[in-house]
């Protein structure tokens, strides 16, 4: 009897990672492409996987926040045109976008402002420094209401964590959403991480463009401030 050889290995499964973004084709206006090609250089951040030198970036030390997934970026230049004693990191995978909030920025004259185009889960990850924000802004993420997709949504247990090394302590996460059980899957991995205490309440935080998409359909508006312990 002749015993068979072994089946030799299966490939290993190809890693791929969830992403909470599809990357969609939407098309550049000239301005939004002038704006990367010559903008780019004074105001974007390669994605790099070694942590930054945030105080030789924006050339001196102050509190820093992350927006991710600022979409056309009104409400990240709002902020930092407000605060201009407080450095903004704006991560966005969108390139119209980008574009867009390359154009405000320019327009308001902001030297406080940074700019990410990549997975804002990478950056975090690996571009950004454990206890080096004072604040993290969610606003209106994704929501990915049907139940097969909700595994792509951003915030996760590990997402979560992640955030919370990144702050520094007494850092806050500000979240905002249109989507009420986003926003009670939200409040829950927070409150289960351990890591965080609900703060004061939000004041003054731009409309965006995604909220004002969400009054139009009648959606109420959730938003919550969590205080890193
Ligand atoms: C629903 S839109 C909201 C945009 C904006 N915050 C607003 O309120 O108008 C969500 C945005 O998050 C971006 N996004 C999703 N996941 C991301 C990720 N992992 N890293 C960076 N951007 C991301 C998407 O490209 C999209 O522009």
């Amino acid at each position: 009897m002749t015993i068979p050889a072994p089946a030799p290995p299966a490939d290993p499964p190809r890693h791929r990672p969830i992403r909470s973004f599809v990357r969609r084709a939407g098309r550049l206006t000239v301005a939004q492409e002038r704006a990367l090609a010559e903008l780019w250089p004074r105001y974007g951040l390669d994605f790099t996987p070694q942590p930054l030198d945030l105080d030789q970036v924006f050339g001196r030390r102050a509190p820093r926040f992350v927006e991710i997934g600022f979409g056309n970026g009104e409400a990240l230049a709002t902020m930092a045109a407000a605060a201009p004693d407080e450095d903004f990191i704006g991560v966005e995978v969108h390139e119209p976008g980008v574009g867009h909030c390359l154009l405000r920025i320019e327009a308001l004259g902001l030297a406080n402002v940074r700019v990410v185009c990549h997975d804002a889960i990478d950056v975090l990850q690996r571009q950004l420094p454990p206890g080096s924000l004072a604040g993290v802004h969610l606003f209106f993420p994704d929501p990915w209401p049907k139940k097969r997709h909700h595994k792509r949504r951003i915030v996760q247990p590990d997402f979560v964590a992640l955030v919370a090394d990144r702050l520094e302590a007494g850092g806050i996460l500000h979240v905002a959403t249109d989507w009420a059980e986003y926003a009670e899957h939200i409040a829950a991995v927070v409150t289960a991480s351990g890591r965080f205490s609900l703060a004061d309440p939000a004041s003054g935080r731009p409309r965006t463009r995604f909220q004002a998409r969400g009054e139009r359909l009648g959606h109420p508006i959730w938003e919550a401030r969590y205080r890193r312990d």
